[in-house]
């Protein structure tokens, strides 16, 4: 089962971004989590980060035929972007949403999640054990 982790603009600056609410863990130490996790539960798994919109779009598009299910961060595009949306849609894989923080208990223009629409089921406030969960539900899923 090959799963795709996908997070988005400033997750790569982890531990320098906001650590009060975002933790003092850099983007490197949240890939190596999401290995061992993934290894734990015998998934293969790719992560991806980019601070642009069209190469996430991108990514989802190639992951269609490729990769089993999708584990998505959409970082500030969660609550702009319909085209992310629109992808998730477009390839129908089983897509789980993630959030380090609690996005419904934070300013009111974080509680719209469009990508959100998409997803089965989602993970928030629970920093980096969110990845897991999320891998854990996919595993579960596609079993
Ligand atoms: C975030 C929450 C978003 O509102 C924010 O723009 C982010 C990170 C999270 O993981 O908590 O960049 O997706």
């Amino acid at each position: 089962m090959k799963i795709l982790v996908i997070n988005g603009p400033n997750i790569n600056l982890l531990g320098l971004r906001e650590p009060a609410i975002y933790g003092k863990k850099s983007y490197a130490a949240l890939v190596e989590y999401i290995q061992k996790s993934a290894a734990a539960l015998e998934l293969e798994v790719e992560c991806f980060q980019s601070n642009h919109e069209g190469a996430i779009v991108d990514k989802i598009q190639a992951a269609y035929g490729v990769f089993d299910g999708i584990v998505i961060n959409p970082a500030a595009y969660t609550h702009t972007s319909i085209a992310i949306l629109d992808a998730l849609k477009g390839i129908g894989l089983p897509a789980v949403e993630v959030h380090l923080s609690d996005i419904n208990t934070r300013e009111s223009f974080r509680r719209i999640s469009y990508a959100g629409l998409a997803c089965e089921i989602s993970y928030v406030g629970l920093g980096f054990e969110g990845y897991k969960k999320a891998l854990q539900y996919l595993k579960k899923r596609l079993s």
